[in-house]
């Protein structure tokens, strides 16, 4: 007889240690599945969202351009509505964002009779050229956002934000 035999107290160990660890993985899997679900979610960042406006109307006047895109936060989903001023710079389009720099109010195109030519954000007299840059002497420090523009089919695509591109 071997003297590697096994026992029956020893496979009976084995045993209910192998059913019982298939058990607990069972058991766990799905529970570490859930947790890290985000992060094996594939990443959009950086799409552009379609908008309603026809590219070919757009003109030297800024027009609100509104848009909404789903956003993903962990597991909540979310419809996300935002807007942007955009009007044409010789061949380019210009998207700027409507939200101000100073405390994030939204700001206006000419909706200031003595400025006829400028966005103006209402909370506090803030203003901005038509490009976006901060009239100084006025609240906000600095220059509304932008928006990366593309185009889709004849209509007006927006990316996402980015830092004003004009200068004073
Ligand atoms: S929030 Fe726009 S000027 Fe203050």
């Amino acid at each position: 007889m071997s003297k590697n035999r096994v026992t029956r107290r020893q496979f009976l160990t084995y045993t209910i240690t192998g059913v019982g660890g298939f058990m607990a993985a069972g058991m766990l899997m799905p529970m570490v599945r859930f947790a890290i679900d985000p992060i094996l979610q594939t990443k959009e960042e950086g799409d552009f969202v379609q908008t309603s406006q026809k590219a070919a109307e757009i003109t030297e006047v800024p027009v609100k351009v509104d848009f909404s895109y789903e956003q993903t936060d962990g597991w909540y989903k979310s419809e996300v509505s935002d807007a942007a001023w955009v009007y044409k710079e010789g061949d380019q389009i210009v998207a700027i964002s409507p939200v101000c720099k100073h405390l994030g109010c939204t700001v206006n195109w000419a909706s200031d009779p003595t400025h006829p030519d400028q966005f103006f954000c209402a909370c506090h007299a803030g203003r901005y050229e038509k490009s976006g840059v901060n009239v100084k002497g006025t609240p906000p420090l600095g220059p509304l956002d932008m928006f990366e523009v593309s185009e889709n089919d004849g209509f007006l695509m927006l990316g996402k934000k980015i830092a004003n591109t004009h200068s004073n």
